[in-house]
């Protein structure tokens, strides 16, 4: 078992291979979306158990708009009907939800679902869960660069603390580990800012399939990983 200085206090997921996962059983892309969805409770669930405090998902990137209309609109529907299905019980289970990104591209009552179960989970003291939806790195640095000559701030007075503090979630730590599930090795625009010192993990496993041996596997990898942080 990891001990606890080892363990990563924030973990973020790059669910990736829903649609490889769906390909592979001649299904659509949406059932492979639906399988992913599927996944993230137990996921949480299993970080939770471990003892990680914050975990980060990428669920939709800014990005991703881009996709035929038809798969974004059925992975805003899913998006709708997760927070309907799954809310409660992550409340139940003390799960305080965030999401990370903009709003402004969906729909105003989807975004106020959103809102509603930020709302409704803000006190709970157990796993913090992001939830990334038409997130982009670049994006919420652009914002962030916005906010901060919107507030009239001189250019002398920017420093790193400024700008991270204009970050779409300035009080979530930066990941510590990074997953990425499905095969691929890259980013694709999550918390560039944030992985300026996280370690990287990729797993082939398609995202439906990425259960708990997989967790540990990731967990104790990061367990022998030396952070250095430019030191020697
Ligand atoms: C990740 O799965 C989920 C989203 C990006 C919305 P993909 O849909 O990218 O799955 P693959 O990469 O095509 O298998
Ligand atoms: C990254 O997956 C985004 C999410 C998992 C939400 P993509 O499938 O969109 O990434 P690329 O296009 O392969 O880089
Ligand atoms: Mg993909």
């Amino acid at each position: 078992m990891s001990g606890p200085q080892h363990l990563p206090l924030h973990v973020a997921i790059i669910m990736d291979g829903n649609g490889r996962w769906a390909k592979k059983r001649g299904l659509p892309r949406l059932a492979g979306h639906k399988a992913g969805g599927e996944n993230i409770r137990p996921v949480a669930k299993v970080f939770s158990d471990c003892g990680v405090r914050y975990l980060s998902l990428y669920a939709f990137s800014t990005e991703n708009w881009n996709r035929p209309e038809m798969e974004v609109a059925g992975l805003l529907t899913l998006l709708s009907k997760k927070i309907d299905q799954e809310t409660r019980a992550f409340h139940e289970q003390n799960t305080r939800l965030l999401h990370l990104g903009r709003q402004d591209r969906m729909s105003r009552r989807l975004s106020k679902k959103v809102q509603a179960a930020v709302e409704l989970t803000k006190d709970n003291t157990g796993l913090t869960l992001c939830l990334a939806f038409d997130y982009g790195g670049r994006d919420e640095i652009v914002q962030a660069a916005r906010r901060i000559a919107d507030a009239g701030i001189r250019a002398e007075d920017i420093d790193e603390p400024l700008l991270a503090r204009h970050l779409y979630l300035p009080d979530i730590p930066d990941p510590d580990l990074i997953i990425r599930t499905g095969g691929e090795s890259r980013l694709s625009n999550f918390l560039l800012w944030q992985a300026a010192y996280s370690e990287l993990y990729f797993s082939p496993v398609l995202w439906p399939d990425f259960g708990r041996q997989d967790i540990e596997q990731a967990l104790s990898e990061y367990e022998h990983r030396q952070r250095r942080f430019g030191r020697i």
